[in-house]
């Protein structure tokens, strides 16, 4: 595929889905920097496993975007035509115990690096990470562009704050800037602090017989669940776009925390069997009577949306975006990489 550009800054490289995107652009023949914190180690498992690590056209370097100078310095070294923002506090139920922290991380960090773009790389397409959780708990459904943005949790409001100075950068200064309104997205990279990896880990140590159950916290929330190398492939069309424009990334199905939970276990051919109301549900294996999910109340969150689901026909129409991996074959994949994993004795 030939792009306008060839030479690409993602920040949060060493993510989910900077991992993805980079492999991606370094399959067609894209300069990629990769940044990420000073803090974070400088091997990453991600990069290992999808075998770009050591790719020539890979560099990476550190960045910590609450430093306006540092931006400035990256963008203006790399003078990069397209800039895919992914880095952040990813985690919703960490953003209740340290507020801030989420804020100034993805909504001050994406000012700065909006304000080292306008000044030392205005040509370039800027894409952020947005997120459907700047819909707070929605009442119509599903979501789109349009959507009144009323975000609840604070990760929710630090990713308005980022999507809102994107659209001001965009109108005020004539910036190519896009936001990738992002519904969950899940696979094999996937961070162990969200709910599928979670479940497909543990589910992988429970057939293998090192673990014999897990916890779980709102089994009820309903959510539109993605296959992330799908999400990615946008993004990077986004990019190649003239003009920047909001796009909902989504597959417009939901399904709840338990029916992702069923068919991750099914995928080892374990057959819950579930019983019980709130706290008291659990999950049996049919087959041997014994309990295999349990849930914890501290797992559960001051405000969590019971449903999020997304309208993606903007992206469908303007970038092709058409997701096909439905929920049961992501957990099929995702379980298969952690038992692989387990046999090998690797973490990820
Ligand atoms: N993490 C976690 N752990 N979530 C649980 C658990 C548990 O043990 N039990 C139930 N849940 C529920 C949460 O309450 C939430 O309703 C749902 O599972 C999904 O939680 P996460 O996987 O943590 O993801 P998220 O929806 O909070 O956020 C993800 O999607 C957003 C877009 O909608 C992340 O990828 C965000 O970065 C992204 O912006």
């Amino acid at each position: 595929m030939n792009r306008r550009y060839t030479r690409a800054l993602i920040t949060g490289v060493g993510g989910q889905d900077g991992a993805w995107l980079a492999a991606q652009l370094l399959s067609e023949g894209i300069q990629v920097t990769g940044t990420h914190r000073p803090s974070s180690p400088a091997g990453n498992w991600r990069l290992d496993e999808l075998g770009i690590a050591a790719h020539a056209g890979l560099k990476l370097r550190t960045l910590d975007l609450g430093d306006p100078p540092a931006c400035r310095l990256v963008v203006a070294d790399v003078a990069p035509q397209a800039i895919f923002h992914l880095a952040g506090q990813s985690r919703v139920a960490d953003s209740f115990r340290d507020p801030l922290g989420s804020v100034q991380a993805n909504g001050v960090g994406t000012l700065n690096l909006l304000e080292a773009m306008r000044r030392d790389a205005p040509d370039a397409h800027f894409v952020l990470a947005s997120s459907a959780e700047i819909f707070g708990s929605p009442e119509k459904a599903p979501q789109d562009e349009n959507t009144p943005t009323v975000a609840t949790s604070p990760y929710g409001l630090s990713k308005l704050l980022a999507h809102a100075s994107m659209n001001s950068w965009r109108a005020s200064f004539g910036l190519a800037a896009s936001s990738a309104i992002l519904f969950n997205h899940e696979s094999e990279l996937r961070d162990v602090a969200f709910v599928t990896r979670k479940i497909t880990r543990a589910v992988a140590r429970i057939s293998m017989g090192l673990e014999q159950e897990l916890s779980l916290g709102n089994l009820d929330a309903r959510r539109d669940f993605g296959y992330a190398p799908e999400y990615v492939a946008a993004l990077a069309d986004m990019a190649d776009r003239d003009t920047g424009a909001d796009y909902v990334l989504a597959t417009g199905h939901a399904a709840s925390v338990r029916e992702f939970a069923t068919a991750a276990f099914a995928s080892v051919g374990i057959t819950l069997e579930w019983s019980g109301v709130g706290e008291d549900e659990i999950a049996l294996d049919t087959l041997t009577g014994k309990r295999k999910i349990r849930i914890d109340s501290s797992l559960f969150r001051p405000v969590d949306a019971p449903l999020l689901v997304g309208d993606s026909a903007k992206a469908r129409t303007h970038l092709g975006f058409n997701p096909r991996v439905e929920l049961e074959e992501l957990a099929r994949r995702m379980v298969e990489a952690d038992l692989e994993r387990e046999r090998r004795g690797k973490t990820g």
